[in-house]
């Protein structure tokens, strides 16, 4: 039986990954009101900080087992999130956000080996999967360069009413 309290804190060089609370609903609501960050995400855009409350209540708190904000050390801002789903099967185990004013700093590549690293030493897990959308570039990147395998195979999902193509990548942790 896992217990939930031992997997509450991961540390990185840079960020630490924590469960997310109602103290963090205004800096989440920062970036999951702007349109273009949520396009590729299976939600639509907050459009009051009441939207993220309300989420990080129903999503996050209900069931924090591997639902993480990202957390800046130099500053304790939240600027994202990753999730790791171990119930789930190659349609994706991971999902992430990072706030568009921090990207391309390598901090969503940092959070996920973070992540992997934590879960991989305390749980026997063999393989990971990741999904992108096709046209979602960084996503992809994030995923070569945690070492993630890209499968070639597609699959059509809808997301916000509109058909989307997706892409598979797995990540074999043991043989
Ligand atoms: C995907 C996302 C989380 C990446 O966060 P990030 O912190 O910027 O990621 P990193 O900095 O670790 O890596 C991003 C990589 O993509 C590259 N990249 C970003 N945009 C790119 C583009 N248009 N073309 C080519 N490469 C691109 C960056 O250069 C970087 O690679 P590098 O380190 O080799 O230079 C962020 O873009 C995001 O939140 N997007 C919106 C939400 C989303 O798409 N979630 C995933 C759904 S599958």
């Amino acid at each position: 039986m896992i217990d939930i309290d031992n997997y509450s804190y991961i540390e990185t060089s840079r960020l630490y990954l924590k469960y997310v609370n109602i103290d963090n609903a205004q800096d989440m609501f920062e970036y999951c009101n702007d349109e273009e960050t949520v396009f590729y995400l299976d939600f639509d855009r907050h459009l009051t900080l009441n939207d993220t409350i309300n989420s990080i209540k129903s999503y996050f708190m209900l069931s924090p087992f591997g639902k993480y904000g990202i957390f800046i050390k130099d500053n304790d801002k939240m600027i994202g999130t990753i999730d790791i789903r171990l119930n789930n099967n190659e349609y994706s185990n991971l999902g992430w956000v990072i706030n568009k004013n921090y990207r391309n700093k390598g901090y969503c590549s940092e959070a996920l080996l973070g992540l992997i690293s934590f879960y991989s030493s305390k749980l026997n897990i063999r393989e990971l999967y990741a999904i992108h959308e096709v046209s979602n570039i960084a996503s992809e990147r994030v995923m070569d360069k945690a070492n993630f395998i890209k499968l070639n195979k597609f699959f059509k999902k809808e997301v916000k009413k509109n058909e989307r193509t997706m892409c598979i990548h797995k990540l074999q942790i043991k043989k």
